[in-house]
């Protein structure tokens, strides 16, 4: 089934009240099993596609979930509502107080879900091995090119030395399989991609391109100035031998390809959320800073959890509202179409 068969999200409206029990579908069918938990929207970089140069006005301390608060509904989503992993992620939750605290609460909890952090690295190699401890599975850690002067260029900081070192250290605490997200520059984004590559096979990492969606403060993304799947396979197709790898991709939104080579041999997987939405596969729930539940990183709706929380509503109340929120969970992004719109949060509070 593809999106457009689904239907334009805002022509359909929910049909009657989610299911009070088994796990958090939507009235497509999809269940969402994995929570994204974003820790904080503040951040160290200023990637361009991400952030203006200034930052942003942040979420206000008392508005941001508290340790307890946090752990409370992670255990709402495991243990009642059949979410099996759990990725934290920002802006960048290294800033984050409640990153090993909520880490290790999430290990403790019965059944154990899978635990994943999206990191753009800076100061992995000073943690990774507290992390590991704590009850981390494993990493993905955003880095766009291995060049240092278009990291600076692009995330405006001269930190790639700090990215490669926390790279080295999640591998070396056992963080694994380590992936690379790379989002490309519209210029220099090919020739990134082929260094990236020969990188990450070098090392064992895994790449993930994944192409540049409408998420951007500044709400500039244009559509022609962004690198699709197509253009960046037939890049790495001048440089590598690339075959589909015969695994099933089951909901994971990157189409993987194995890399064949008598040196050096990997997957390398590109996410085409754009030009080829796998919406309809789509198993995620979402969790802002702030206690906002989203069903999709597009959606215009919110659930305040927080508010509940705070008003003192038990948990049957808090697991009700989730699966209200996520019955409602719109067929597609909606990018490709006609009426689209941008959300108002941009990627860094929302969580990738
Ligand atoms: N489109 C696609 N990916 C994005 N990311 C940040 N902004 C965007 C965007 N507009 C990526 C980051 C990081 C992850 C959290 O999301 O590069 O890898
Ligand atoms: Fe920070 Fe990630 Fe946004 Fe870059 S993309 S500024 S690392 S939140």
């Amino acid at each position: 089934m593809t999106v457009t068969e689904l239907g334009v999200p805002s022509l359909r409206r929910p049909v009657g009240a989610a299911p009070a029990t088994g796990g958090l579908i939507d009235t497509y069918g999809r269940v969402a099993t994995d929570l994204r938990v974003s820790l904080t929207d503040r951040c160290n970089l200023r990637c361009t596609y991400c952030m203006p140069a200034e930052g942003l006005d942040w979420l206000p301390g008392d508005e941001l979930l508290t340790t307890a608060e946090l752990t409370r509904l992670i255990g709402i989503a495991v243990t009642r509502l059949g979410v099996d992993s759990v990725r934290f992620t920002g802006g960048e939750p290294l800033v984050s107080p409640n990153l090993e605290p909520a880490i290790a609460a999430a290990a403790a909890m019965s059944p154990r879900p899978e635990i994943a952090l999206t990191t753009n690295g800076l100061g992995l190699a000073r943690r990774a091995a507290r992390l590991k401890a704590a009850g981390l599975n494993r990493v993905n850690v955003s880095l766009d090119t291995v060049d240092a002067d278009r990291f600076a260029t692009i995330t405006r900081r001269d930190r790639l030395p700090d990215v490669l070192a926390g790279l080295e250290a999640a591998a070396a605490a056992g963080l694994t399989p380590v992936k690379v997200n790379a989002v490309l520059d519209p210029v220099t984004g090919l020739d990134d991609a082929v260094s990236l590559l020969r990188f990450c096979l070098e090392h064992g990492y895994q790449l993930r391109i994944i192409e540049q969606m409408p998420l951007d403060a500044g709400h500039h993304w244009q559509r022609d100035n962004t690198l699709d799947a197509d253009s960046i396979l037939s890049a790495l197709r001048a440089h590598f031998e690339l075959e589909p790898d015969p695994a099933p991709r089951g909901s994971a939104p990157a189409e993987l390809w194995r890399v064949l080579g008598p040196e050096h041999t990997g997957t390398v997987g590109v996410v085409a959320s754009v030009s080829q939405a796998f919406c309809a596969a789509c198993d995620r729930t979402r969790l802002t800073a702030d206690g906002q539940v989203r069903s999709c990183l597009f959606s215009r709706e919110e659930t305040d959890l927080r508010a509940l929380l705070r008003s003192g509503a038990d948990d049957d109340a808090v697991e009700a509202a989730w699966r209200g929120a996520m019955w409602a969970k719109p067929a597609g992004h909606g990018i490709n179409d006609p009426g689209f719109v941008q959300p108002d949060r941009p990627m860094s509070a929302i969580g990738g």
